[in-house]
């Protein structure tokens, strides 16, 4: 794992801390972090694919993230976020020995793993953290993995280790050439389509317009494409309806019937339009919590 910055605070035994404790934290990338976090519950029963839905404090909104790794030994799961906003922030600003008030998990259909084949799975930037645990579990699984990572720059790459590791071939690709191929993770996949790889099963997670064009660029070929959707999500649960996607002509819930969906059947563009249903809320959001020097206002109270 890249660290920019390891925290080194040991506060706590992991078999003594409170459920939900964080016992390990890191910086892996410019606004990115990796947290270990005491869940149990979630720790034994999660598979690829699956997320958990968080709060911080008892007045913080709920924040769904992947499960990236969990540890049935000791207890605890993995998480990896990008800070975009107030929550993402807040959750930011917890350290090893803190606690998060509630997390709810493991939520989602588990990822399809079977033997496909010959599976490329395509992520780009904290994609890239949804997409370890599929390839992992694909390879274990006997499938050959040929793996496409994507980030802005290199600095912005995550997991590079882990996702080679569980990788027959991997490419690396930055939009300004700063590390492997210059360009797009789709341009790398159309190459190897072309070069007659012949895929079984291609995976893409990634921001929706470059899961869109992936299924653009699979669509001709007739090959089985895999998203993961991350559409706002309030309860995790089907009741509350935030999640509302189209696939084939009809509504789903992500978070019940997904977040997995046959990428040729879904209706991005309104996926990419309910994504920004909110934005002038979090920008004002945001500024409070920049004004607020991050700290959480249920804590004036
Ligand atoms: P805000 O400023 O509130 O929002 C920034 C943007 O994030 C919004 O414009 C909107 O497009 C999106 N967003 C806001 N609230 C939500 C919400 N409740 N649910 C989904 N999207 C939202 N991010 C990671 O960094 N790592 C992960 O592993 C990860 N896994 C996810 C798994 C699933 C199933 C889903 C649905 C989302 C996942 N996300 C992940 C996205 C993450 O949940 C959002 O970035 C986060 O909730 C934004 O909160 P915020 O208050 O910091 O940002
Ligand atoms: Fe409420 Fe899916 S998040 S129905
Ligand atoms: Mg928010």
């Amino acid at each position: 794992m890249q660290k920019l910055q390891q925290q080194t605070i040991q506060t706590t035994e992991i078999a003594t801390a409170k459920t939900h404790t964080i016992t390990d934290k890191k910086q892996i990338a410019p606004q990115i972090t990796q947290i270990d976090v005491i869940a149990p519950d979630i720790a034994t029963k999660a598979k690829a694919g699956q997320f958990a839905i968080l709060k911080v404090h008892e007045n913080s909104e709920r924040i769904p993230l992947t499960l990236v790794t969990w540890n049935n030994k000791n207890g605890t799961i993995t998480l990896i976020f990008q800070e975009v906003g107030f929550s993402t922030k807040e959750l930011g600003k917890l350290n090893i020995g803190d606690a998060i008030l509630n997390i709810a998990g493991p939520l989602g259909k588990p990822s399809e793993i079977k033997g496909y084949g010959k599976v490329a799975v395509v992520c780009g930037g904290v994609g890239t953290a949804a997409a370890y645990p599929i390839a992992k579990a694909l390879k274990e699984t006997g499938n050959t993995v040929i793996s496409v990572v994507g980030a802005r720059n290199q600095e912005l790459l995550v997991l590079e280790p882990e996702m080679q590791a569980v990788s027959n071939e991997f490419y690396i690709t930055t939009d300004d050439g700063s590390k492997g191929h210059k360009g797009f993770v789709s341009d790398v996949l159309k190459t190897l389509i072309d070069k007659n790889y012949g895929f079984d099963a291609v995976y893409a997670i990634g921001p929706p317009i470059m899961m869109k064009v992936i299924a653009d660029v699979t669509r001709p070929y007739k090959i089985k494409t895999i998203v993961s959707l991350n559409p706002i999500m309030v309860d995790g649960m089907g009741m509350c309806g935030a999640c509302r996607v189209t696939v084939g002509g009809q509504t789903k819930f992500a978070c019940v019937d997904g977040p997995e969906f046959d990428a040729h059947q879904v209706d991005f563009k309104e996926l990419i339009q309910r994504l920004k249903s909110y934005v002038t809320e979090e920008k004002s959001a945001l500024q409070t919590h920049r004004h607020e020097g991050g700290k959480c206002r249920c804590q004036n109270q």
